[in-house]
C-alpha cells in the first residue's frame, strides 16, 4: 500500500527534507583536495544533532549486508555506486567524483537526497555523467503529478540515461518514504514490468535515485559487505530528491 501524506505530514516530511538539503549544501561546499569522507561525516552528524534531528541512516538494518549501517552519510568515490563508508582513510583528489547520500528523521518524518560533487577538474567524459544524472532526474520529477503512473517517474530516467549511453544500475531503486525511511512502491530507474504500475495520487511522496554507471550496468559487493562498486571499474553517479505529488504538481521537498 502507497501511504498517502496530508497536507500537515507534508510540511513535517518538508522541515526534514530541508534540513537535508542545508547539510548536503555544506557538504558539497567543502568537498576539496585533501579532505577525507570522514570530515564529511564530522560535519553531517554535528549538524544533525544541533538540529535535533535522528540520523536516518546510523543504526538502519540492511538485510543484505546482515548488520546495521555504522554512518549517518554514504560517501561513494567514483566507481562506488552506493553505501560507500565514510573513511579517514579516504583523502579526496582531484578529479575524483564522491556521491553524498544522507537522511534523518525529524518530528517523526524522513527526508533523504544525494548528490554527486566532483572535486576539482574531471574530464569532460565525467561531466557528461554527472549532468545526463541530474537531468534524468529534473525530468522524472517534472513526471510526479497525480493522474501520471509511477511507470512514467520509472521510464523517464530510463530513456534519458540510455538515450546518452549510459547504463542504469539494477539492483538499487528508489522508493516511497514518510514516517519509515522506506515504504512501498519501489522506484527503480527502468521500468520493470513485474512490478505493478500504479496512478499517481496527491499526497504520495517518492524518493527518486538514478544510479547510473558510465560503463556497463552490473555491479558488485565489496568486502564491507555495503559498499556496491561497479563490474567494469566505471564511474557511477548517484542523484536523489524526495517528491510530493500536490494539487500544485510536483513538490521537491528536498530544496528550497
Ligand atoms: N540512501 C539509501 C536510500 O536512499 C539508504 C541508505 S541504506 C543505509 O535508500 F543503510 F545506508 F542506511
Ligand atoms: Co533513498
Amino acid at each position: 500500500m502507497i501511504i498517502r501524506k496530508s497536507p500537515a505530514e507534508l510540511e513535517k516530511m518538508r522541515r526534514a527534507g530541508l534540513l537535508v538539503w542545508e547539510i548536503l549544501q555544506k557538504l558539497s561546499g567543502v568537498v576539496a583536495e585533501g579532505v577525507t569522507t570522514r570530515d564529511l561525516e564530522v560535519i553531517a552528524e554535528r549538524m544533525m544533532s544541533e538540529a535535533g534531528a535522528r540520523p536516518a541512516f546510523k543504526g538502519y538494518y540492511v538485510p543484505a549486508a546482515g548488520s546495521k549501517y555504522p554512518y549517518v552519510l554514504c560517501t561513494s568515490v567514483n566507481d562506488e555506486i552506493v553505501h560507500g563508508m565514510p573513511s579517514a582513510k579516504r583523502v579526496l583528489k582531484k578529479g575524483d567524483v564522491v556521491s553524498i547520500d544522507t537522511g534523518v528523521q525529524l518530528d517523526g518524518y524522513f527526508g533523504d537526497s544525494a548528490v554527486t560533487v566532483p572535486v576539482g577538474d574531471v574530464p569532460d567524459e565525467t561531466k557528461k555523467l554527472l549532468s545526463v544524472t541530474r537531468e534524468a532526474l529534473e525530468l522524472a520529477i517534472g513526471k510526479m503529478r497525480a493522474g501520471n503512473r509511477l511507470f512514467d517517474v520509472c521510464g523517464t530516467v530510463e530513456k534519458h540515461v540510455t538515450s546518452h549511453g549510459f547504463s542504469i544500475v539494477r539492483e538499487y531503486v528508489g522508493h516511497g518514504i514518510g514516517t519509515r525511511l522506506h515504504e512501498e512502491p519501489q522506484v527503480p530507474n527502468y521500468v520493470d514490468r513485474r512490478n505493478e504500475n500504479p496512478r499517481l495520487k496527491e499526497g504520495m511522496v517518492l524518493a527518486i535515485e538514478p544510479m547510473v554507471n558510465a560503463g556497463g550496468a552490473e555491479s558488485r559487493l565489496a568486502q564491507d559487505k555495503w559498499t556496491a562498486l561497479t563490474k567494469d571499474g566505471s564511474y557511477s553517479a548517484h542523484f536523489e530528491h524526495c517528491v510530493a505529488v500536490t494539487s500544485n504538481g510536483p513538490w521537491v521537498l528536498t530544496r528550497p
